[in-house]
């Protein structure tokens, strides 16, 4: 105990004793490769980070900042790239440095993802890769004026800003601080999950620990599959409606949420839930403000092929289907046909769509609603050989990041909707697969399943429960050597029904202990599954 306050009392005294550098001051990073085109910086005092759900949740309030702001360009590259640093004031930096990931298009969110961090003491930082920022359409840089693929700005998004952003993060930080920081940390979910696994396998010396949310590891080939429940309406010649879609997803949960013994919107262990969607033939579907329906053999046979995956002509497996308990709404979303009330058509998900066309085609013009299961299968071909290299972050080789001792903490929900759990499951498999025998990977790469969790946690579903601080346990793990054997997570806010769980470290899964309180995670125990 002493001891320990003891421990505390110095270290506080090497923070007092820390210079500071003033705000105005900040001298021009050195990045190699990279060429500083400016850098500015301003006191910030009582700054306000209004709520923007789903990337803030909450207003954050009073932040005393230093906010640096660098442009860079890489010659050759007609680029530029802002890297945006906000220092916490005041003694208030816990001597951490964290670099923020970005979603969809977007390869950062500035202030809405600093703002929780420094709030958290850490200094923080955001860039937008050169991009508009945008996260629903690359429109506006993914072609240069020839009309080819900008691919200067394609690597920034794929890999080179994550590097970027961590030279010039961490030199700004030591500059104003007038020490180095003492650890430093990715944070990030979808596509900042998919830039903290292109970090740890790219540059495996930037950060102490990576903490990667539903990441986007094998991009040139699930986004891709994400187009194929479009193309099995078209085949069937039938378009469901929302209303349909999740009438099945209700049943599934209602057939299998307990298994697990618990009644609580969540099924716990997808592997034991048999489900076939004929048993709604013939049942009337009801939804507020439409016409009823009637579940036929066809509906039930769409449903089959989106979770089973999209299939060669030949009928054999180019990737996974969508989660059995995940909402059909963003992959299999239909609109209605001009004025008609009835007759409807395929609206393929938005970063399926530009990825196709403004980078596998580089065709504006391109239409994914046009696909078939033939012309599907070999745009899958296209858009593996000509970009995996590039963007994909599935690299199994994880030793030179293992060897810098990084830890990598994955976390997925397995009700993903847009980023299927199973790729997850496939890079561990791989990564145990490329690492030596005499290594654990639990070492130094933990991965933790979410159940009944949609992408990143976002809500679109009862009993979404994502961990509540997996970040706080990936700073245990790298600076005390706290490796976490669970995460604990909670149902958001005003979620009906409430409760809070615990995350098993994969393979286990959470099981009930069938004594206390389903509600409380204490109350459930990783197994194995059977
Ligand atoms: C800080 O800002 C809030 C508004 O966000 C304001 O209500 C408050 O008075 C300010 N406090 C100080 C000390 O300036
Ligand atoms: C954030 O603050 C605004 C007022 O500035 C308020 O209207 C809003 O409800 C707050 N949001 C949350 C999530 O607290
Ligand atoms: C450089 O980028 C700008 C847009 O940022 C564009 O207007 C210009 O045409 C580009 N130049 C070349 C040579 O690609
Ligand atoms: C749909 O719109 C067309 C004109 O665009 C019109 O001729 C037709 O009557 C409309 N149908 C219905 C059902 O409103």
């Amino acid at each position: 105990m002493r001891f320990v306050s003891l421990l505390g009392l110095f270290a506080a005294t090497i923070n007092a004793a820390a210079v500071t550098r003033p705000c105005s001051n900040i001298p021009a990073p050195h990045l190699p490769g990279a060429r500083i085109l400016s850098v500015s910086s301003t006191e910030l005092r009582n700054h306000s980070v209004q709520a923007a759900p789903p990337l803030l949740n909450k207003n954050i309030t009073n932040l005393n900042i230093c906010e640096v702001v660098v442009t860079l360009t890489h010659p050759g590259a007609n680029d530029t790239v802002t890297v945006q640093v906000w220092l916490p004031l005041d003694g208030a930096w816990t001597g951490r440095f964290a670099s923020a990931g970005g979603s969809g298009w977007a390869a950062g969110h500035g202030p809405l993802t600093l703002a929780p961090l420094v709030a958290d003491g850490y200094a923080a930082a955001s860039t937008d890769a050169g991009l508009t920022g945008d996260i629903i359409t690359p429109a506006a840089w993914a072609l240069k004026p020839d009309g080819t693929v900008n691919l200067d700005l394609l690597t920034n998004f794929a890999s080179r800003s994550v590097h970027d952003m961590a030279v010039v993060g961490k030199a700004v930080t030591a500059s104003f601080y007038g020490r180095p920081a003492r650890y430093s940390y990715w944070t990030g979910c979808s596509t900042g999950g998919r830039q903290g696994m292109a970090a740890a396998q790219k540059y495996p010396g930037d950060f102490d620990g990576i903490l990667a949310g539903a990441p986007a590891i094998y991009w040139t080939e699930y986004v891709v599959a994400e187009l194929w429940p479009q193309v099995v309406m078209k085949e069937a010649g039938y378009f469901p409606s929302a209303c349909e879609f999740a009438a099945v997803r209700d049943d599934v949960v209602a057939v299998c949420d307990e298994l697990d013994g618990v009644k609580d919107g969540v099924v716990s262990n997808l592997a034991r839930c048999r489900y076939d969607p004929s048993r709604l033939v013939g049942k009337t579907i009801t939804c507020e403000g439409e016409d009823d329906v009637t579940f036929t053999t066809t509906t039930a046979s769409i449903v089959r092929k989106i979770w089973d995956g999209p299939k060669t002509p030949s009928g054999s497996s180019i990737w996974y289907g969508l989660p059995i308990d995940a909402p059909f709404a963003s992959l299999a979303a239909t609109v209605l046909v001009g004025n008609t009330t009835t007759t409807r058509t395929g609206a393929p998900f938005f970063v399926a769509d530009t990825w196709s066309r403004y980078f596998v085609k580089a065709n504006p013009a391109f239409d994914p609603s046009t696909l078939t299961r033939p012309t599907l299968h070999s745009l899958f071909a296209e858009s593996v050989s000509k970009f995996s290299t590039l963007i994909d972050s599935s690299s199994p080789d994880l030793a030179p990041f293992q060897k810098a001792g990084g830890k990598l903490l994955v976390w997925h929900g397995t009700s993903d909707p847009l980023i299927f759990p199973q790729d997850t499951v496939r890079y561990r498999r791989a990564v145990e697969a490329a690492t030596r025998a005499d290594a654990n990977v639990d070492d130094f790469f933990r991965v933790f399943l979410a159940p009944g969790t949609d992408h990143c946690g976002q809500g679109t579903i009862a009993g979404v429960a994502p961990p509540t601080d997996a970040l706080g346990a990936l700073v245990g793990w790298v600076e005390r050597g706290r490796a976490p054997d669970v995460l604990e997570a909670a149902t958001l806010p005003g979620a009906e029904p409430g409760f809070t769980r615990r995350l098993c470290r994969f393979p286990l899964v959470a099981e009930w202990d069938g004594r206390g309180d389903a509600g409380l995670g204490e109350s459930w125990r990783c197994v194995r599954e059977c």
